[in-house]
């Protein structure tokens, strides 16, 4: 196992260019089972879980190549309904295999992905969705076991105690496309990956209208093609070079950027003191001024997102005064509070907040990633701690950063991998 070393302390400055959206490749790769045409994503991250999801589609009966960001998708003759165990298990994000499997089969059996480390992350949600389109669910052993000989079009209202679901609303779209007549999703995650989804189904010969907003209508067709499509930028990504740029007190010019999908996030960050200039697909940011804390509370798009929040915890570390930064989407998302802790940060945690107090100055430590946007804040307070952080179990990183060392060493970082 590989672990990455900083030396903290110099400040970025150049230019990086982001990668596309993990979080919208993965779904469009699954929904590549709606049909037996090729289809063309470019942009695509070579990331861990995009291999997951190839592997996947290859378990369930499609030729699957990634070749210098474009995934081209064909089929074969054995087609499959079943995801196991062993395959969803490893990537929460399989479980959106569900939707496409019954629109196009009209069954699945899906394993149930499990909790993960940042909460238990229930699938509720999911079920209720396509149980509105008249599918038969069972969950036995362990998977999820779902019969719709009549796919056809519902109304389901998708919000849950935390708000709408990103994945139970892509779930539901993909198996509408394929059903008959007409379904409304209410209480739709609004997420641009979702409408990026959207997009692609469209590119297909879907029927949607609303995606972007709280409801999204589809209207069923009887067939689906292949398609082309372009991913969106990813803005986590981008956000975390943002903040990358403004804990070392750097100037980075972002490119590949989508700044209207980071709006909450541009706005704090304003608000803190950051210079932010944009332009037509990038955005440089800068420190404008000295540095204050701000109060964050995460909250479904276009909220600040759940997936920035152990970011910005890191730059908040070190900001003198106060913060308090709340967690309403996953509210057990901090395992990285412990690790900043033991590099010099006075964060408590209460309930859903942590409390942060801003130091000085962070020391280097050896710490551990826990999750993916957990190793993106450690290896930020490694950019600016004294001395040398080392951050293991970095295949955290992988699941989600496309080449994250060698962008940062782009912009001066020093930075470097040793094996564990
Ligand atoms: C997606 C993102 C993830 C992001 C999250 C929230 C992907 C691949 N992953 O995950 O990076 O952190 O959105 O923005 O796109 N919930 C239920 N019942 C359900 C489903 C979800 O109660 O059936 C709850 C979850 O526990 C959580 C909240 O709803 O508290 C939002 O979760 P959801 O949007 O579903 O997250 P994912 O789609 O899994």
């Amino acid at each position: 196992m590989d672990k990455l070393v900083i030396e903290g302390g110099i400040r970025l400055k150049g230019e990086v260019a982001v990668s596309g959206a993990k979080n919208a490749v993965l779904p469009i790769l699954a929904a590549t089972l709606l049909t037996d045409e090729p289809c063309l994503i470019k942009s695509a991250p070579n990331l861990r879980d995009v291999n997951t999801m190839l592997k996947i589609l290859r378990a369930l009966g499609k030729n699957a190549e990634m070749d210098k960001g474009k995934i081209s998708v064909t089929s074969t003759k054995n087609k499959s309904f079943f995801a196991d165990y062993k395959l969803v298990s490893t990537m929460r994000a399989s479980f959106c295999v569900l939707g496409p499997l019954l629109g196009r089969f009209k069954k699945a059996k899906v394993s149930l992905p499990g909790g993960c480390v940042i909460g238990i992350r229930p699938v509720d949600l999911h079920i209720k969705g396509i149980r509105a389109l008249g599918v038969q669910v069972n969950v036995e052993s362990g998977y999820v076991v779902a019969n719709a000989p009549r796919l056809k079009g519902g109304s389901v209202y998708l919000g849950g105690i935390f708000g709408s679901s990103v994945l139970a609303t892509d779930n539901v779209m993909m198996a509408a496309v394929l059903a008959r007549g007409k379904t409304v999703i209410e209480s739709a995650a609004c997420e641009p990956e979702v409408a990026d989804l959207a997009e692609f189904l469209i590119k297909m010969g879907a029927r949607i209208k609303g995606h972007g907003t709280p409801i999204i209508e589809i209207e069923g067709v009887a067939h689906l093609k292949g398609a082309t499509h372009t991913i969106i930028p990813d803005r986590i990504e981008a956000g975390t070079f943002m903040l990358a740029s403004l804990i070392t007190r750097g100037d980075v010019l972002i490119k590949n950027v989508f700044y209207q999908h980071l709006g909450a996030l541009i706005d704090k960050l304003e608000e803190a003191g950051a210079g932010i200039v944009k332009a037509d697909s990038s955005l440089r940011v800068y420190p404008k001024r000295r540095l204050r804390p701000v109060n964050v509370t995460t909250l479904p798009y276009p909220g600040f997102p759940t997936d920035m929040q152990a970011q910005i915890m890191s730059l908040m570390a070190i900001t003198a005064g106060i913060s308090v930064i709340t967690e309403k989407i996953y509210p057990d998302r901090f395992m990285h509070v412990a690790e900043l802790n033991r590099m010099g940060a006075r964060i408590q945690r209460e309930g859903p907040h942590a409390i942060v107090e801003g130091v000085k100055y962070l020391s280097g430590a050896p710490v551990m990633a826990s999750d993916l946007r957990a190793s993106a804040c450690l290896v930020l307070a490694g950019l600016i701690g004294k001395g040398r952080t080392s951050v293991s179990r970095i295949y955290h990183l992988e699941r989600g950063y496309e080449n994250l060392e060698e962008k940062l060493r782009g912009l001066g970082a020093r930075i470097w991998r040793e094996k564990e």
